[in-house]
């Protein structure tokens, strides 16, 4: 067995610009560098540059973990997209009611405004005045800080009014992308849809990218007549990408660095992951990490570089499991157990795994998939984190 720690990325952002990092591993995980880094998505970025330059917003719904907000980065690290927008990336996953959403809102776009003049910043104090408490003069250098806490949000829908004011006045266009756009559902204020689509609808300066991984809970957003986003967006999908691009692009990247890989061991993972990018780039990471200059990665490690990363992840694991309720814990083992469970409220499988009775498995099956730790295929359920199944089958 070969023990490694793990290194996805080392720069040294003081000696070197952002494209030209030191990356010591090329397969970089969660988080976008640049180009170099990311494979293809060229249709992607095309058909999103084509909707937004005519002035279409964008719901992306995929699963989780194929590579949406990857896709969004990369969309907005264009040079002609930079050039002629300001981009705002706003994840509002950890959010729950609209005062963290605007928290969360107010602090990217004060964020993006770091590096503009100081012109633009008083700006944004003025027009966006509930915050300005938040705003500090920094007693020894006098520059501007921003030192908001969610405290500061005391009202919240007048700072959301204010935020928008400002997006109004913006010198450019501005394409602000709302990432876990889904959580807004789950927020206590049950109104927050219709007042958002109100306030995107009277923008004009700024057009948006909804991203979420709920499918049925986005397609109800934006596919139902009821509902204030009805066909107000663009749908796009994401698929996975392709096994021989991706292929290519890890070819290159073992190649340019002196070291070689099969493709046969690439496709293997590919399928192995059903082409899930952050599943497949996390093996190809390790086994990047396993290979030494001049040599050839084999099928023979794959069996390693799978159980490293699942170490790597386990203490995570454990966490999770130790936040979840006994009942949902034993159905999601059972489940990882199967590989893919079928008939899951059977007698058979109720005996098999001592649990209580099927109306308990239906019961905690729905919160698991809720809380995607599981996901439906056509021929069953599975755990949805490839690498969190084999942990409950053979490691817990
Ligand atoms: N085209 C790509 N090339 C290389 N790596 C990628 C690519 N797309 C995504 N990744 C990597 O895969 C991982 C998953 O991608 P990302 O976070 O974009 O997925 P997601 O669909 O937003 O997932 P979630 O629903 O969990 O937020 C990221 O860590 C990212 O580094
Ligand atoms: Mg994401």
């Amino acid at each position: 067995m070969i023990y490694y720690k793990y290194n996805y990325y080392i720069c040294n952002k003081n000696e070197k610009s952002m494209n030209e990092q030191v990356v010591n591993n090329p397969f970089v995980v969660g988080k976008y560098l640049s180009d170099k880094y990311f494979c293809d998505r060229s249709e992607e970025t095309e058909f999103l540059r084509k909707q937004i330059l005519n002035g279409r917003d964008v719901a992306l719904i995929s699963p989780r973990r194929i590579g949406k907000s990857g896709l969004i980065q990369h969309f907005f690290n264009q040079p002609d997209i930079q050039e002629k927008y300001y981009v705002f990336f706003v994840d509002i996953y950890a959010t729950t009611s609209l005062a963290e959403f605007v928290y969360t809102f107010g602090k990217e776009i004060y964020g993006q405004l770091k590096p503009q003049a100081a012109v633009w910043k008083e700006r944004f104090f003025q027009m966006v005045s509930s915050l300005r408490m938040g705003f500090k003069l920094d007693p020894i250098t006098g520059n501007p800080s921003f030192d908001l806490g969610l405290g500061d949000i005391q009202t919240p829908q007048t700072t959301l009014d204010e935020i928008f004011a400002y997006i109004e006045e913006a010198d450019k266009p501005c394409i602000i992308a709302i990432d876990e756009f889904q959580q807004i559902g789950e927020y206590a204020e049950k109104n927050l849809e219709a007042l958002l689509r109100t306030k995107i609808q009277k923008c004009h300066r700024a057009q948006f990218i909804f991203a979420g991984s709920k499918r049925h809970v986005m397609s109800n957003m934006f596919n139902s007549p009821s509902k204030p986003f009805y066909q107000s967006a663009i749908s796009m999908g994401l698929e996975p990408i392709p096994i021989n691009i991706y292929s290519e692009f890890a070819i290159a990247l073992f190649e340019e660095r002196g070291r070689h890989i099969e493709t046969e061991v690439i496709e293997q993972i590919w399928q192995q992951f059903k082409g899930y990018t952050w599943f497949v780039q996390m093996m190809m990471n390790e086994l990047y990490a396993l290979t030494s200059e001049g040599e050839t990665c084999k099928f023979s490690i794959i069996e390693d570089a799978r159980h490293n990363v699942i170490l790597s992840q386990e203490q995570s694991y454990k966490d999770l499991l130790s936040n979840l309720p006994p009942r949902q814990k034993i159905v999601l083992q059972a489940i990882a157990k199967e590989g893919i469970a079928q008939n899951i409220t059977s007698a058979r499988f109720i005996k098999k795994y001592n649990l209580n009775s099927a109306s308990s498995v239906q019961a905690a099956v729905k919160l698991l998939l809720k809380n995607d730790l599981l996901t439906q295929t056509d021929n069953g359920y599975r755990v949805y984190d490839f690498f969190l199944s084999e942990w409950l089958a053979t490691v817990y």
